[in-house]
């Protein structure tokens, strides 16, 4: 969910409003807004898109110089208007949004219901509002009181904003495990889930720390505080996010800007931390566990969806490369199995917004077992971030797009210089084939730049299959993951079902699915399995399915074979899943596209995952 908020001398909608269409990415299902004007709240909550509400409210009165706004990803209760936030508390008197799950709202529920309250929605946050009134009302204390009571009796997440139609000079707000930066302006303050509501009025921001709120006033006063009542300084930091970055800047979608960002991405990604000339790599986030890393027994990766991706790659590499062990695993599950990890392992965590609940869990857990945590993240002071002791951030600029596309090219090439650092450092690679390597990092923005100019023809073929209803991905070593990222980039976006397999696991099941209705997309690059890639083709073929091979330039064998072929440049192996993944990348692009989906917000998906 994304929250914005505001208070000051202008007018609050306008500004909330464009928080949240700058938010919408994190939830779309439902959005609403209130101001306060003449002590009473101009309230409005829609379900469906920011839109929606925007239409919705225009219509009415939305005037008020302090306010809150939210965009909704449903947890409890369907999304409908009045499971919408903001949730206003029995007496009328208090508003409030939230982001995350309060665990214990069933039993809070109850008690308050004991003592007379009534409960419209079906949310917990309705619960929350109430329950910061009872306190409110029963203990005769300021409002700031009564919400830090009220959150020290809350189990669970959350990121919250209130609102007291009877004090507009005060605007409170409250973090736990979601994120919530505040905009300091000149007797004016914002308040957001991300910065880029905030950028265009100040670059002055303050990141909450879990475990802390914040009282602003119309003065300009500001008290940060924990929730065990201590007064914090607060730190005021300077925005690096630019306009630009979080704006479409003449793309159709923030998926395809995205996509089309990768050459440029990369090369923020590897600067300042390698060099192919003098065959060196220095991932500075790591220098202090240089050591510990390079000598790891064994690694663990964990991650959620694409990241996870990622993930399954950095083990092909880092075995491949450095005969390390490694595992990886998905969050949600490592987290819930009482896993094996000990102080000698490496626990990697991977993800793009650092602040998927999952992921954060999985890390909590592994650093109760005293495990080294490096963290991999996009987003620069996320909750991931912060959690993990070493890390490398993938400067990979803000990914708004739902489906992740830039992000895991970044991801991919940390990995890649990880591998390769360690490698090195073991003796299992030589000096001149490192070199090589990172010479061959170094030209792939060039050749990701080649494979972008094949977008026209891959869009004829999107064009041949966009009303399929299944689609295969088969890909064998460093492009079995790339298989499944790609089946998860068509599902994400375009809704139809997509797999990803092992190529040769092929014959042990979906070969059954086979027939002419059937688009099979093979990873099929000149490396090491290309005579086994070959075969796995002939057996689609066989079989009536149509194939769709991604080659390297002048592969005339499988050019004879397949049904349609996408020829890139030819790569180093390892380095071959940065250039295939970018025909995959637009081909659910286009398909989305062709098929009127919302390509950069789909159904029921979410960029953070602030829940379980
Ligand atoms: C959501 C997003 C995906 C993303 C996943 C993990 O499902 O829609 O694009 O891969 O979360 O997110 P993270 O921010 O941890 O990489």
């Amino acid at each position: 969910c994304g929250i914005t908020a505001y208070i000051g001398n202008k007018e609050a909608y306008p500004i909330l409003i464009k928080g949240l269409q700058r938010l919408e990415y994190r939830g779309y299902d439902s959005a609403g807004v209130v101001m306060i004007e003449n002590d009473c709240f101009n309230l409005y909550k829609k379900a469906g898109k920011v839109k929606v509400l925007q239409d919705f409210a225009e219509s009415n009165n939305v005037l008020g110089n302090i306010g809150i706004g939210h965009t909704r990803w449903a947890t409890h209760g369907v999304p409908n208007d009045t499971n919408a936030h903001p949730h206003v508390s029995n007496s009328g008197r208090f508003a409030l949004v939230h982001n995350g799950i309060i665990e214990n709202y069933a039993s809070l529920k109850e008690q308050l219901k004991q003592r007379g309250y009534t409960f419209k929605s079906d949310t917990d946050t309705e619960v929350l509002v109430n329950l910061i009134e009872e306190i409110f009302v029963k203990e005769e204390i300021a409002l700031e009181d009564a919400v830090r009571i009220a959150l020290n009796e809350v189990i669970g997440a959350y990121a919250i904003v209130v609102l007291d139609n009877q004090d507009t000079d005060t605007l409170i707000a409250a973090r736990k495990g979601s994120p919530l930066v505040v905009g300091v302006g000149k007797d004016e303050f914002f308040v957001a889930s991300d910065a880029s509501p905030i950028i265009e009025f100040t670059k002055n921001v303050i990141y909450l720390d879990d475990q802390e709120y914040v009282i602003m006033r119309r003065n300009g006063d500001i008290m940060v505080k924990t929730l065990g009542n201590i007064e914090k300084t607060p730190f005021i930091e300077e925005l690096e996010m630019s306009l630009e970055a979080i704006e479409k800047g003449g793309f159709d979608h923030f998926m395809l800007k995205e996509i089309y960002e990768q050459p440029k991405v990369l090369e923020d990604a590897v600067r300042g931390r390698m060099s192919a000339e003098d065959g060196w790599i220095k991932l500075g986030g790591v220098s202090e566990y240089i050591n510990k890393i390079n000598s790891a027994k064994r690694f663990i990766i964990t991650a959620c969806g694409t990241s996870y991706h990622a993930g399954l790659l950095g083990e092909y590499l880092i075995e491949e490369l450095s005969r390390v062990p490694v595992e990886v695993e998905y969050a949600s599950e490592f987290r819930y199995r009482n896993p094996i990890i000990s102080e000698n392992d490496i626990v990697i965590a991977i993800s793009q917004s650092g602040e998927t609940a999952d992921t954060l869990a999985a890390i909590e857990i592994a650093k109760e077992r005293q495990a080294l945590i490096y963290g991999i993240c996009n987003v620069i002071g996320s909750s991931i971030a912060r959690a993990t002791h070493a890390g490398s951030y993938t400067h990979a600029g803000p990914e708004i797009g739902v489906a992740s596309t830039k992000a895991f090219s970044t991801q991919v090439v940390i990995l890649t210089l990880l591998a390769l650092q360690i490698a090195e450092h073991k003796g299992t690679i030589t000096t001149s084939y490192l070199r090589q390597v990172l010479f061959e990092l170094k030209n792939i923005p060039n050749k990701i730049k080649e494979t972008l100019k094949l977008d026209a023809q891959i869009q004829e073929i999107a064009e041949v299959f966009k009303d399929a209803t299944n689609f295969l991905y088969l890909g064998r070593g460093v492009n079995y993951p790339v298989a499944l990222e790609g089946a998860l980039k068509l599902k994400e976006i375009s809704y139809i079902h997509a797999e990803g397999y092992p190529a040769a696991e092929m014959k042990h099941g979906p070969i059954a699915l086979i027939d002419e209705q059937m688009p099979v997309v093979v990873l099929a690059t000149n490396d090491s399995a290309h005579e086994k890639i070959v075969s796995n083709i002939m057996e689609v073929k066989a079989r009536s399915g149509k194939v769709i091979a991604i080659v390297n330039e002048g592969d005339t064998e499988i050019a004879a074979l397949a049904d349609y072929t996408i020829a890139i440049p030819q790569t180093e192996e390892i380095l071959s899943p940065l250039l295939t993944v970018v025909p995959l990348q637009l081909l659910s692009y286009h398909i989305a596209l062709m098929r009127g989906t919302n390509v950069d917000q789909p159904r029921n998906l979410a960029k953070s995952v602030t829940v379980e």
